[in-house]
Formats: C-alpha cells, structure tokens, sequence
C-alpha cells in the first residue's frame, strides 16, 4: 500500500543571538554576510548596542564639554564684571548665561553616559576678567559665542563622517540655540555701542536688558 511520506520539518533555533549554522542564516541576520547588524557579538556573547559612541566621537564630545563648561566660567566672569559696573541688570542676565552653559554641558554629558562613552572632564582656564568698557565686556559675549557655534558646526561635520545618528539629533538642538545666541550678544553690542557715551540710557538698557534672562 502507498503510504504519503510526512515532510520533516525544519527546526527553528528559538535562541535568535545563537551563532547562525549555515550562510543562508548569516545573510538573513547581517546587512553584508558579515558582521552582525548592529554591532559585534563579543566571544563572552554580549552585544554592542548600536547606539554605543565611538571613541573618536567620544574624545570630541569630551571637548565640547570643556567648552561649555568654559563658557559658564566666562559669563560668571562678566557676570561679576557687570556687578562691578553697577550695572545688575546685565550682572543678573550673564549670571543666567551661566546657568544656562552649565545645563549645555550637562546635555552633553548625559549624552555620551547615556551611549557608554566616558566623559572626562577636562581643564577649565580662568577666564578674562579685564574689560575695558562694558562694549568691550559685550564683545568679548559675542566672540564666545561665535566661537561655540563654530565648534558645534565642527562636531556636527564630525558625527556625520562618523555617521554619528544620535549625535546628529542632538545637536540640531544645540544650532539652533546657537544661532539666538549671536542673536543676542549682536544685539547687545550694537545697543551698548550707540550707548556707550550716554550713561542714562546705558542704565535704561541695563535696566530692560535683566528683563531678558532667562527664568
Ligand atoms: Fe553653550
């Protein structure tokens, strides 16, 4: 009697970070047949997340993280120069300046812990003290700023080479920001220059200028 032959059935490996057996497997599992998409399975047969931060990229956050924290050093610097001036509406608003460095460094920071890249907190100069004027002070604001947006322009070329996503996104944020930070220390020097010889109304701008800080 002709008896119908049951098919084997394959069996499905219910362990899908096992070492595939076959190329077949390998080519489904990878982009290219080759590494691991996403990452290397280490011989201890941990993974690497994709979204880990390369070292390069790691050591040009860790820079960028100087910078801010510079910053926060240099406004706190004109904020005391401003205090020095009597003039406390601009000392209150370089002060918030440098809060506000202090919470960019921290984005940074919890950026590369997050993505199990190690911070290193670098050196911080002193900051410059002797100004001048309070337009050389208000330029001095400007040049920091340019300065930030340059160094934030560089490392978001760098995370594209790097094709640094996360990275990417990040600081789409911090170029915005940088461009209402020229915006205002522009804005600023230009006002203290026409000023600059009246002290009444250098006092006024003071005065509506703490209005500005951020609360
Ligand atoms: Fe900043």
């Amino acid at each position: 009697m002709y008896r119908k032959e049951t098919p084997k059935q394959e069996s499905i490996p219910l362990d899908l970070c096992a070492e595939p057996s076959s190329k077949s497997a390998l080519d489904t599992w990878t982009n290219d047949g080759g590494s691991p998409v996403g990452g290397q399975i280490g011989g201890h047969g941990s993974i690497q997340r994709s979204g880990e931060i390369s070292k390069n990229m790691a050591d040009a956050m860790n820079r960028q993280i100087q910078q801010e924290q510079s910053n926060a050093h240099a406004y706190h610097a004109l904020s005391l120069y401003f205090r020095e001036q009597n003039l406390h509406g601009l000392e209150r608003f370089m002060s918030r300046q440098a809060e506000e460095e202090c919470s960019h460094a921290d984005k940074f920071i919890g950026h590369l812990s997050d993505r199990k890249g190690r911070v290193e907190l670098l050196a911080i100069h002193a900051p410059r003290t002797d100004f001048n004027s309070p337009l050389d002070a208000a330029k001095h604001t400007m040049q920091l700023e340019i300065s930030t947006s340059q160094m934030i322009h560089r490392l978001y070329d760098h995370a594209c080479n790097d094709r640094d996503y996360p990275l990417q996104v990040l600081l789409h944020w911090f170029i915005t920001e940088q461009v209402e930070e020229e915006r205002w220390s522009d804005e600023l020097v230009s006002l203290i220059e026409r000023f600059n010889d009246h002290p009444a109304q250098l006092l006024t701008l003071d005065h509506l200028w703490a209005g500005r800080a951020k609360t």
